[in-house]
C-alpha cells in the first residue's frame, strides 16, 4: 500500500511541476536555486514540493538548488506527461467517481464525463509525435487536399497538414465542445482559421453533419471509432457503411486510425479508462480485419508502427 500511495502522489506532485514555469527552465538543464523561488506565488510550498520530488529521486538537490535528474527528465518528457495528463486530468474525475458508478449512483455521461479538453490537449501530443507520419503515409499517392476528421480532439492533424502542405484544408468534427474550442484556437494561433474549421458534431451520425463536411476528399477517424463498439458490432458496420456511401458519393479514402488493447499487465490502465467511460474496447489488427469484410469498404493497406508508442493501425479504406 506505501507503494501505491507514493506513485500516487508522485503522479500528482509531477503533474504540478510541469504546470509551473520552473519545469521548462529545468528540461532545458537549469538548476533551480531558492532565490529563483521569489516571483512564485506561494515560494514555501513550491519549495516543499521541490524537497518532496528531491527524495523521491525526480531532482537533485545541490547546495540549496534543485536539477532534473535523468529519472526526471524522463518523467518530464512531452510524451511522459501527456501521457500522464490523459490518466489523471482526462479520466481523472471517472477514476473518483467509480465507486459510484459501481452502485449505479452515478451514470457515465449524466453525472460523471471525462474531460474533453484534457483528453483532445494530452491526444494532441501523442498524435504529434506517432500519428501524424503513419496518417501521412497512409494518404501518400492520394491527391486528397480537403480532409475531414472525424473525432479531430485538439485539432492536431488537420493543422499539422495544414501546415505541411500550402494546397490543404480540412474540417474537424468533435462531440467535445471543449476539444473543438481548443483546435479552433490552436488553428487561430497557427494562422490557419481560414483553411480549417472545426465543429460540434456526432461522428456517428452522418446525417446531422453540415453539408460542406460532403465536400471533403478524404475523411480520418484517429482513436474514435471503437467507442461506438458500446453499441455491438452491428453498429460499427451500420456506421462504417455509411462512410462507404460517403466514399462513393464525394470523399475518396477514409483512414482509420485504431488502438489495440491486450488483455495484459501493460495495457490493464487503457481498459479501465475505456470500461468506466461506457466506451466500447478497443481491438487488435485481425478482429479489424475481420469486422471490415462484413463491411462495404475494402482495406487497401495498413500501416502501423510497431514498438513505437502506443500500438495504433492505420487502415486506407475504400468503398468495394
Ligand atoms: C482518443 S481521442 C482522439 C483524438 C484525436 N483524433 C487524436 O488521435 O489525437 C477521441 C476523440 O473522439 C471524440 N469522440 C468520441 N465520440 C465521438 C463522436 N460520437 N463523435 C465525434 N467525436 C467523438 C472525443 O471527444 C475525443 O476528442
Amino acid at each position: 500500500m506505501a507503494e501505491l500511495i507514493a506513485s500516487h502522489n508522485l503522479c500528482h506532485a509531477v503533474l504540478a511541476l510541469a504546470q509551473t514555469e520552473l519545469c521548462e527552465q529545468m528540461a532545458a538543464g537549469a538548476a533551480i536555486s531558492e532565490a529563483d523561488l521569489r516571483d512564485q506565488r506561494n515560494p514555501q510550498l513550491v519549495r516543499h514540493l521541490l524537497r518532496y520530488l528531491a527524495i523521491r529521486g525526480v531532482l537533485e538537490p545541490d547546495d540549496g538548488s534543485y536539477a532534473l535528474t535523468d529519472r526526471g527528465m524522463r518523467l518530464l518528457n512531452e510524451t511522459a506527461l501527456a501521457n500522464l495528463g490523459f490518466y489523471l486530468e482526462a479520466y481523472g474525475h471517472v477514476a473518483q467517481a467509480m465507486p459510484l458508478l459501481l452502485t449505479g449512483e452515478a451514470t457515465y455521461g449524466k453525472h460523471v464525463l471525462r474531460d474533453g479538453e484534457a483528453l483532445a490537449r494530452h491526444c494532441d501530443v501523442l498524435l504529434r509525435h506517432y500519428f501524424t507520419a503513419p496518417v501521412l503515409r497512409a494518404l501518400q499517392g492520394s491527391d486528397a487536399t480537403f480532409l475531414l476528421d472525424l473525432g479531430c480532439g485538439g485539432g492536431e492533424l488537420l493543422i499539422d497538414m495544414c501546415r505541411r502542405r500550402a494546397d490543404f484544408r480540412g474540417m474537424g468534427l468533435d462531440i467535445s465542445p471543449e476539444a473543438v474550442a481548443l483546435a479552433r484556437e490552436r488553428a487561430a494561433e497557427a494562422g490557419l482559421g481560414d483553411r480549417l474549421a472545426f465543429i460540434v458534431g456526432d461522428a456517428f451520425r452522418p446525417d446531422t453533419w453540415p453539408s460542406d463536411c460532403r465536400q471533403a476528399d478524404a475523411i480520418s477517424a484517429i482513436g474514435v471509432m471503437h467507442e461506438h463498439f458500446r453499441d455491438g458490432d452491428e453498429a460499427v458496420i451500420h456506421i462504417l457503411n455509411r462512410y462507404a456511401a460517403l466514399l462513393r458519393d464525394h470523399a475518396k479514402t477514409l483512414i482509420l486510425g485504431e488502438p489495440e488493447l491486450l488483455y495484459s499487465e501493460g495495457d490493464a490502465d487503457l481498459f479501465l479508462v475505456h470500461a468506466f467511460t461506457n466506451q466500447g474496447l478497443p481491438r487488435g489488427p485481425q478482429a479489424w480485419l475481420a469486422l471490415l469484410a462484413r463491411t462495404d469498404l475494402e482495406c487497401r493497406r495498413m500501416v502501423g508502427q510497431p514498438e513505437v508508442g502506443p500500438r495504433f493501425t492505420f487502415y486506407e479504406l475504400t468503398a468495394r
